[in-house]
């Protein structure tokens, strides 16, 4: 099977946990690190609305947690009537983590339905080097 496949796959199997009872829309997220692994994230409402988390959000976690730095591919998934598109928030999440390749996918119940450069979603991140000090 194709990784982008089974990021898929993976996507809409988290997507089923989400904890979205407040806007019923479930999200789900899966990361591909460039050392080789899958990660999933889903969105997790909260009752007090703003600390809710989004998919993409606990995938980037759950990818550091588990010991990786970089993200080669991410596929976010939903089954609205139009794409779910990452948030500005988590493209700045995604940057982070990203290299000049890395690629988002949107997919909806049907399948995979766009492919995009981060760079092209965000082409002008905030990513000053300088505060960085390793
Ligand atoms: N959401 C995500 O998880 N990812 C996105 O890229 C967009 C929005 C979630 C947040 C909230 O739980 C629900 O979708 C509705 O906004």
């Amino acid at each position: 099977m194709e990784i982008v496949e089974e990021l898929y796959e993976k996507a809409q199997e988290v997507r089923k946990k989400a904890y979205a009872p407040y806007s019923k829309y479930k999200v789900g997220a899966a990361i591909y690190s460039e050392e080789g692994h899958i990660y999933e994230g889903c969105n997790v409402e909260n009752i007090s609305y703003p600390c809710g988390v989004c998919a993409e959000a606990g995938a980037i976690s759950s990818m550091i947690a588990g010991g990786d730095k970089k993200i080669s591919k991410i596929l976010v998934v939903s089954d609205g009537e139009n794409l779910v598109y990452p948030c500005g928030a988590c493209l700045q999440r995604i940057a982070e983590f990203s290299t000049n390749e890395t690629v988002i996918y949107v997919a909806d119940a049907k399948g995979i339905q766009k492919k995009h450069l981060l760079q092209e979603l965000l082409p002008y991140a905030f990513k000053e080097e300088g505060l960085l000090n390793e």
